[in-house]
């Protein structure tokens, strides 16, 4: 049977099939060759989507407004300073009203319930760009940067190293368990993904033939891994006293070539981005100043090193996001 998302939300890939990722994931390769020779693609002439952020974005924001640029759309963003939305009126009424002049929603901000009563209350498709739980477009660019690699995903081993109970690391806790990939964990138990969410993904990977592992051992983690995947220590809207404990318990974490040379030897790098890999940000100058560390999750000689794959990641954002915005709106 055909799969059909049109008119779906997509707050988080617990909703969605393999059948349906693989479906975004097609087509977000499809919508890549078609750019990539320039071929005409704005088959969603006439449609409008607002894109609403209460936290800051660079790949996220023009992700989606490249990818609906090139579909044809027309593109409004609102940043928290410049709406009315949660101050003078309520995220209800914000929805109704923006169902009434958009096609579709993007949201990023803190809780995942804003973006679920986005989708109760606009009756037009919305979309997660980031919340403090989940970051389901994301998955979709990585797992595609994965599959550009190796072909086949199925069976591939994928450890997140650092902070595994963040948004990117519970994301990609769920994409992997639903495309019959290993999911591991790697760091400090107290950082370890919620046992509710273990749950689900472990039912998921019975499912699909995945795996969920997690450990607090470096070398277990890196051991037969396919893909080596890491994050900042300290997530937008967390606060900024967290940074020394962060970096306490995060150290051993750290992604460098000593790590990446316990993983297979055709593993690559992979990072969401932004990224602490130098001191070429008033962040990193800061840390390095303070606690005289000149890289944090990454290494520099990982991050520009041979394995790293971060930079197509971040333009498969933008193929990705695309193809979200296409399934679910054509
Ligand atoms: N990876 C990611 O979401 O980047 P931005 O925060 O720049 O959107
Ligand atoms: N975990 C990070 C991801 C940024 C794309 C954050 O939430 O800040």
């Amino acid at each position: 049977m055909g799969v059909n998302v049109r008119g779906r939300n997509f707050l988080t890939l617990l909703d969605f099939t393999p059948a349906e990722i693989n479906y975004f994931l097609d087509l977000a390769a499809e919508f890549k060759r078609l750019k990539a020779n320039g071929v005409d693609h704005s088959y969603l002439k006439g449609k409008q989507v607002v894109l609403l952020f209460e936290k800051t974005s660079t790949r996220t924001r023009c992700a989606f407004e490249v990818g609906a640029r090139d579909l044809g759309m027309g593109v409004t963003f609102l940043d928290p300073g410049s709406s009315q939305m949660g101050k003078k009126e309520s995220l209800e009424d914000t929805a109704k009203v923006l169902g009434r002049m958009f096609d579709g929603i993007e949201y990023r901000g803190f809780k995942q319930s804003v973006v679920e009563d986005l989708a109760k209350y606009s009756g037009v498709p919305v979309w997660n760009g980031l919340t403090d739980d989940f970051h389901p477009t994301q998955m979709l660019a990585d797992i595609l940067t994965v599959k550009e690699e190796f072909g086949d995903v199925r069976g591939r081993k994928l450890t997140f190293f650092g902070d595994a109970r963040n948004n990117v690391a519970n994301s990609l806790m769920v994409v992997c368990a639903k495309l019959g990939m290993t999911f591991c964990a790697c760091g400090p138990k107290d950082l370890w993904p919620k046992d509710e969410l273990v749950k689900k993904c472990k039912a998921i990977a019975k499912e699909t033939g995945g795996k969920i592992e997690l450990t607090d051992d470096v070398k277990e983690g890196a051991k037969d891994c396919d893909a080596v995947y890491t994050d900042i220590w300290v997530s937008m809207g967390e606060p900024e006293e967290l940074w020394a404990k962060r970096i306490e318990l995060l150290r051993p974490y750290q992604v460098n070539k000593e790590l990446m040379a316990m993983a297979k030897p055709t593993a690559i790098f992979l990072h969401c981005l932004p990224s602490f890999h130098d001191r070429n940000t008033t962040i990193g100058e800061d840390i390095y100043q303070k606690f005289g560390l000149p890289a944090m999750e990454v290494t520099d000689d990982v991050f520009l090193g041979k394995q790293a794959r971060q930079f197509d990641e971040a333009e498969n954002r933008m193929h990705t996001i695309k193809a979200v915005m296409y399934a679910t709106l054509k």
